[in-house]
């Protein structure tokens, strides 16, 4: 490969080329139909996707934020509840809490997997929460609100480590909702089962997003909640579709959340390649941490604990020189993604809960540092190898830079 050659930080273009094949019958088979909402195109695809989570029932959605929302919503998290989760996420996952009528509140995560540290979390509950027997509810001693919720985000498609979390939720009577936005197919190790489980099949529900990038993407918006719960997956059901229980027969307010069936048949179209895709990217993981493995006094790679199986949604190091490694790529044509530059409890609409900067040391430290390389299930060796011989590069023209210090990995 030539150093002309641009790598894109993912390949969009090239794979929908390559399935063109299979995913145009799936819109004339719409056209001719005109079966555009419901029917069997999306629940053939929620059959399926429940059965690839080792979850009972799959419910599509308009997006992985409407299906956070109507999770946290037929699990029972009301209005006034407070609902816990980290800020290094995406602003969704805090979105869809606030829509709810819940209120955020946020806890740390692990320095080595970036998802929920239960020791925070446990941690918080302690500190700032207290258990009122008489109605088996905790209860936020500041903000005098019940908190009946928590939600671990098994970001970059990693697991968060459920076993510890569900079994504090277990000890304070609290709903976890699985953000398994992106984590399709991802896997957990759990000693309490004493087997892996899929992302997806932990929580009482767990919400997935289809936006194009994902492991699994639609071509538009897209989303589905999974969860082992009939009457989640029922009340669902209605919440998307304007509350109806039959036609024109409403037995509450819903939204207009619903998984079209286009997007429907190309994500059952796809599914059937995600383990495969999936696979590839773990493959492409093990490589970069292989190569880049001789850097790690300035790079910090990507942590899989023994109990994780991830799925690399995203590939990302860290380094103290973030940006100017950024710049460097881009000027090579590699393109690479900060996933989050901002974490959520310094974004503008937290800024009124008055969190500041310091309020979560570790979260701040990565958003300051993290950098996703190009990851892909295509991304040939040779791509790889290029961007891993401009970080090299990088790594040599810096190296006589006082400031460049080896970091700790915490
Ligand atoms: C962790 C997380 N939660 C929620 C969402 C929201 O999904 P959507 O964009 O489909 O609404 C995303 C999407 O990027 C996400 O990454």
């Amino acid at each position: 490969m030539s150093n002309s050659q641009n790598i894109p930080f993912l390949d969009l273009i090239g794979l929908h080329t390559e399935l063109e094949g299979e995913l145009i019958p799936v819109f004339q088979k719409a056209l001719k139909t005109a079966g555009f909402i419901g029917g069997p195109m999306v629940e053939d695809f929620e059959n399926d996707f429940a059965r690839f989570c080792d979850a009972k029932h799959c419910v599509g959605v308009a997006s992985g934020t409407d299906a956070v929302l109507f999770a946290l919503m037929a699990a029972g998290v009301r209005p006034g509840d407070v609902v816990v989760t980290v800020p290094h996420t995406f602003i969704a996952t805090t979105e869809a809490i606030s829509q709810s009528g819940a209120r955020v509140a946020f806890v740390d995560i692990d320095k080595q997997t970036y998802c929920m540290d239960p020791f925070k979390l446990q941690e918080y509950l302690e500190r700032e929460c207290c258990l009122d027997r008489e109605i088996n509810r905790l209860i936020h001693r500041k903000w005098d609100a019940p908190v009946t919720a928590v939600i671990p985000v098994h970001i970059y498609g990693q697991p968060a480590d459920m076993d510890a979390i569900l079994e504090l939720a277990r000890r304070y009577n609290l709903i976890v909702i699985e953000d398994a936005c992106q984590a399709h197919g991802a896997e957990y190790f759990s000693k309490m089962g004493n087997r892996w489980r899929k992302a997806g099949s932990m929580g009482r529900a767990a919400a997935f997003s289809f936006y194009p990038g994902k492991n699994l993407g639609a071509c538009g918006e897209a989303g589905a909640v999974t969860t082992n719960d009939e009457a989640i997956a029922q009340k669902i059901r209605m919440l998307r579709d304007h509350g109806q229980s039959r036609k024109y027969y409403h037995e509450m307010e819903g939204y207009n959340g619903r998984l079209d069936s286009i997007q429907a048949g190309i994500l059952h179209t796809k599914l059937r390649h995600l383990a495969e895709w999936n696979l590839k990217r773990r493959q492409a993981a093990v490589r970069y941490n292989e190569l880049l493995s001789e850097f790690s006094a300035k790079l910090v790679l990507p942590c899989e604990p023994s109990w994780s199986r991830g799925i690399y949604h995203l590939y990302v190091v860290r380094t103290e020189k973030r940006d100017e490694l950024q710049q460097y790529l881009t000027r090579a044509g590699i393109g690479t993604g900060v996933h989050y530059p901002v974490p959520v409890h310094l974004q503008k609409p937290y800024r009124m809960m008055g969190y500041k900067e310091g309020d979560f040391p570790v979260t701040e430290k990565v958003a300051a540092q993290v950098l996703s390389l190009p990851m892909f299930p295509a991304l040939s060796l040779a791509q790889q190898d290029r961007v891993v011989k401009e970080i090299a590069q990088f790594a040599r023209a810096t190296e006589s830079t006082p400031s460049v210090q080896p970091i700790a990995n915490g």
